[in-house]
């Protein structure tokens, strides 16, 4: 049996990449994960009004996966009406992300910006659990709610005071990305404090940060499994960068094959085929395999070269004969 059965296995959302079209091609292609996070839907009076997100969120572009939509709020109010619409079509879990950096997100105090305010923050979730009953009755059936956070805004100890308000709300997953806003993507991930959260929080817990290989999982799991508390071990991992560099990285952490440059081009091929029927525009679909081989490309050694040729291919044609002398000539590192 595989050691990690019992682990969830979650595909960090990341806005313009992992859209329905990429969720779908993963999991057809590489399987792996347990669940997918849609990159994060503002909510408000623009409330999936966007074309993008629709297309996103519908469930007949999720039919094969299973997806956790995410939003983006600070009003009690405009977020439990985003999880009503949300569950009149079908969703029963939702997730809130306190963690994008963006500064114009946190300007409007959204994503890692709500933590700046944990008063508000707290006055936040006691007002949408006083209205969830009545939403879950609307509904007729349970709702769940995850958050997604950094674990401060300025100072990592601000993780803290915040896990002193997480432990008063049944949080279905408390997924945290050991980072301030101010440390954005890189730099050394507090895991001390993650561990320290991990002891204190009373709802599962989730990791997420810098897991880019199967040597990354294990240490952080040993880790986990080393200090964590008996009662509230850890319940999942999150991986986003590691899992587009590799898609085939969930597969491999339940022991599975590596993938193979073949597969990779196949995933390509299904990832455009449905990305067609949505974007129209020849340059548009080419920058999203563009943005893809951003991450995709560390995957082959000696790709430098060739991905030069990839981002400056203007036409479907010429992305498509530089894509295939890379797979052709770049080794998989090992
Ligand atoms: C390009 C990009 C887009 C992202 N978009 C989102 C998003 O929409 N919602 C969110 O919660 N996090 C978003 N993130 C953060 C990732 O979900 C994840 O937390 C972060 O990349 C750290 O995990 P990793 O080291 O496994 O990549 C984004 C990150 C990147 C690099």
């Amino acid at each position: 049996m595989n050691p990690n059965d019992e682990l969830l296995l979650e595909f960090a959302p990341m806005e313009g990449i992992t859209t329905a079209a990429f969720r779908t091609a993963h999991h057809e292609l590489f399987g792996g994960a347990d669940r997918y996070y849609s990159p994060f839907i503002n909510t408000g009076h623009a409330f999936l009004t966007r074309t993008k997100d629709i297309r996103d969120i519908r469930p007949e572009n999720n039919e094969t996966i299973s997806v956790i939509p995410q939003l983006l709020s600070n009003s009690s109010a405009d977020f439990i009406d985003a999880v009503l619409a949300l569950a009149r079509i079908g969703y029963s879990e939702i997730n809130l992300n306190l963690g994008c950096p963006s500064p114009t997100v946190t300007s409007k105090h959204r994503g890692s910006g709500f933590l700046e305010d944990p008063e508000k923050l707290d006055r936040f979730f006691c007002e949408v659990f006083e209205a969830l009953p009545r939403a879950e009755s609307e509904i007729g059936g349970p709702l769940a709610l995850s958050v997604k956070t950094r674990i401060g805004f300025s100072c990592p100890e601000e993780a803290y005071t915040l896990m002193e308000i997480y432990r008063n709300y049944p949080f279905s997953l408390l997924i945290v990305h050991p980072r301030t806003r101010g440390e954005l993507y890189s730099g050394n991930v507090h895991t001390d404090i993650f561990l320290d959260l991990l002891r204190m929080s009373r709802c599962p817990v989730c990791y997420n940060g810098d897991l880019m290989n199967t040597e990354d999982v294990n240490r952080i799991l040993a880790l986990c499994a080393g200090t964590g508390p008996e009662e509230n071990p850890l319940r999942g991992i999150m991986i986003g960068r590691g899992a587009i560099r590799n898609p085939a990285l969930f597969r491999m952490i339940r022991g599975g094959a590596k993938p193979s440059a073949e597969e990779i081009r196949r995933f390509l091929d299904r990832y455009l085929a449905i990305t067609a029927a949505d974007i129209r525009e020849e340059r548009n679909r080419l920058a999203k395999l563009k943005d893809l081989w951003t991450f995709l490309g560390t995957l082959f050694s000696d790709s430098g070269r060739y991905l030069k040729k990839i981002r400056k291919a203007k036409t479907m044609a010429a992305y498509r004969a530089a894509a295939d002398d890379l797979l052709a000539n770049c080794p998989i590192v090992p």
